[in-house]
């Protein structure tokens, strides 16, 4: 077969980052991986799992093995909205059960929430860095993705964004602008979450240019916060975001059991909402409704809960051993700098001015030799171009072998 008989989309869509990573840790079995956003299996409720399969099945409910409903599981629908309010301290947009879809995952909702508000052309405005596998998902389905100007600490440049803003207008491309995609908390791959105050200001700039652009905030790192709050209320508590549609998403695999790959998506806007339902049901009409099944139990039993918090306390001590170890190792001294994560499963590092951390830069080389691997900055950042940065996860790895992981790519900096 040749290319030329593909699709457009056939054609576009190619290997992705992710993937070659992955094979990058596969292929070498000695590698430490610093770069998969993985969970920690020694994390993962097993026990908890077995009993709610069990409790399941004593129930005798056999609807648990049958096809769901699309939207899916009601029960579990109801909580999420009602942890989503319960962390707002509001629900002015009125978000209930209704308004909530559970996904394959919130990786899911990304690819529906992009497909059906973008054409191919049409452009998605991104913070900088931001989450790489939607900038490959952008990228697939034809979709711009144009970075939000960012400060030293990350922080929104609004003088910035607002030159952008006026840059797409003079080229006739500001209509094409036709979504703003935020992951404001704990977020991958900086660690950093939004302030209320920051996420205020973003919105009154972009809705006083775009009065009806829709936003999603991907709130997948929200509940992994360290001090276990939910941290700033959402957008859809945030007037200045009035006026076109809100979704926020999150996610159940960083909080619970990552496999059963159970998301969810919030919508205040019924056309959008519907259409993704429409669209999930060209997909798969519905999510295992035995996973969903599973996380609704650990929801009511509390399970959930006991579980969130474990995970928290064990992130915590695990940035702590990989800030310790890397800072040990004198990255610092020789022109590394990076903060301290406060929630979420990553450290991004700045390396000396110039450095190339790309796949074919002296460090991803050094790091090869040394069997540790991490996630290049280029990749999560939507121009092409060179990256002085890294993003290192704490995620997998524990113990001797986190600092084994932080020596190794600590070799691996002072070499180059
Ligand atoms: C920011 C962000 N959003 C979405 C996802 C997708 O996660 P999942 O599909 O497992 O819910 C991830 C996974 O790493 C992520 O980091």
């Amino acid at each position: 077969m040749q290319p030329s008989q593909l699709s457009a989309l056939g054609r576009r869509v190619d290997f992705p980052a992710i993937a070659r990573l992955m094979n990058a840790a596969f292929e070498r079995p000695g590698v430490l991986s610093l770069a998969a956003g993985f969970t920690d299996n020694r994390t993962l409720p097993l026990a908890e799992v077995a009993e709610a399969a069990r409790e399941l099945a004593l129930a005798g409910d056999a609807s648990v093995l049958q096809y769901g409903a699309n939207q899916g599981n009601t029960a579990l629908r109801a909580a999420v909205a009602a942890r989503l309010v319960a962390m707002d301290g509001g629900n002015p947009c009125g978000i209930d059960a209704s308004r909530v879809m559970i996904t394959n995952g919130s990786q899911q909702a990304l690819h529906l929430a992009a497909s059906l508000l973008c054409d191919p052309g049409d452009i998605v405005l991104v913070e900088t860095p931001t989450y790489f596998v939607f900038l490959e998902v952008l990228k697939g389905l034809g979709i711009r993705a144009v970075p939000m100007p960012a400060g030293p600490s990350g922080e929104p440049d609004l003088a910035g964004l607002g030159n952008l803003i006026d840059a797409l207008r003079a080229s006739g491309e500001l209509a094409r602008v036709r979504l703003v995609y935020l992951v404001s908390y704990h977020s991958n791959p900086s660690s950093r979450s939004l302030s209320l105050e920051e996420k205020a200001g973003l919105g009154r700039l972009l809705k006083a240019a775009l009065p009806t652009v829709a936003v999603l905030e991907d709130a997948a790192y929200r509940e992994l916060g360290y001090d276990g709050g939910g941290g700033a209320c959402s957008v859809f508590a945030m007037p200045e975001w009035d006026g076109g549609p809100r979704l926020v998403l999150g996610t159940f695999t960083k909080t619970y059991a990552t496999g059963l790959k159970v998301g969810w998506a919030a919508c205040d806007d019924d056309l959008l909402l519907g259409r993704m339902l429409h669209y999930k049901g060209h997909q798969d009409f519905g999510t295992s409704a035995y996973a969903q099944a599973l996380v609704q139990h650990a929801v009511r039993s509390g399970a959930f809960d006991r579980r969130l918090e474990l995970l928290r306390s064990t992130y915590a001590r695990k940035c702590g051993i990989l800030d310790a170890a890397l800072r040990r190792e004198g990255l610092e001294r020789a022109g590394w700098s990076w903060e301290r994560a406060s929630g979420g499963l990553y450290l991004w590092l700045a390396g000396p001015a110039g450095l190339d951390t790309g796949f074919d830069g002296p460090l991803f080389a050094a790091a090869m030799r040394e069997g540790v691997l991490y996630v290049p900055g280029e990749l999560c950042v939507a121009t092409a171009g060179r990256d002085n940065r890294v993003r290192l996860s704490f995620g997998v790895l524990d113990g001797a072998e986190l600092e084994d992981g932080a020596r190794r790519f600590a070799r691996a900096a002072l070499s180059v």
